[in-house]
């Protein structure tokens, strides 16, 4: 069975649905979930699926070095950012090169970078009057939402489309891709 950390900062209604999907098989679980945010509906979502919380500050996150003991504690096999605000430091990425992977709310390389983070990404895509979006799901290096891409699966923008239906139509599309993607690298 392999092991899946999932890092979240926000909702992480992904993070539930990456939990409740893997909990069906016994190919792999979400072992724990990483936070940031000590406010983030994550942490709920947590304690609902019986599934342990790491919550840890910036200069934990920056240094690296103890969420790396925890991960190889819990003999984590791939780190999966879901809604993660932060950019990954690179000792981290080098620990775990390969098997760090995004999901992003858009078609990269459009509509990334510092602060492109859920609902200002699908702003910045209706304010750029884009005909589709989608997501992106890619590997992490140290430079934001610039590893190799793996899979990309677009939708289209409606022309009376809001941030919020944009992202409702984009949330749907990550339920569908983003375990069997994950899957595929198992
Ligand atoms: C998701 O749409 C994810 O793609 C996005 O944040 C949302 C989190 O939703 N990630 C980024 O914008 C990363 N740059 P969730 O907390 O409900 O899973």
């Amino acid at each position: 069975m392999k092991q899946i950390a999932v890092f979240a900062s926000g909702s992480g209604s992904n993070a539930e649905h990456l939990a409740v999907t893997f909990a069906k098989g016994n190919r792999a679980r979400v072992a724990a979930i990483y936070c940031n945010n000590p406010k983030a509906y994550v942490i709920q979502r947590a304690a609902k699926l019986n599934i342990p919380l790491v919550l840890f500050t910036r200069a934990e996150f920056a240094d690296a070095e103890s969420l790396i003991r925890d991960l190889q504690a819990r003999q984590i096999d791939l780190i999966v950012l879901a809604g993660f605000l932060w950019l990954v430091p690179e000792t981290l990425t080098r620990a775990f090169a390969g098997r760090l992977v995004n999901i992003h709310p858009a078609l990269l390389p459009k509509f990334g970078g510092k602060g492109m983070y859920g609902m200002a990404v699908h702003k910045a895509v209706l304010d750029a009057g884009e005909k589709e979006s989608g997501i992106t799901i890619h590997l992490i290096d140290e430079v934001y939402d610039r590893g190799k891409t793996l899979l990309q699966v677009k939708c289209p923008v409606l022309p009376d489309d809001t941030p919020e239906s944009l992202a409702e139509r984009v949330h749907q599309l990550e339920y569908s891709h983003f375990p069997g993607a994950i899957e595929k690298m198992l």
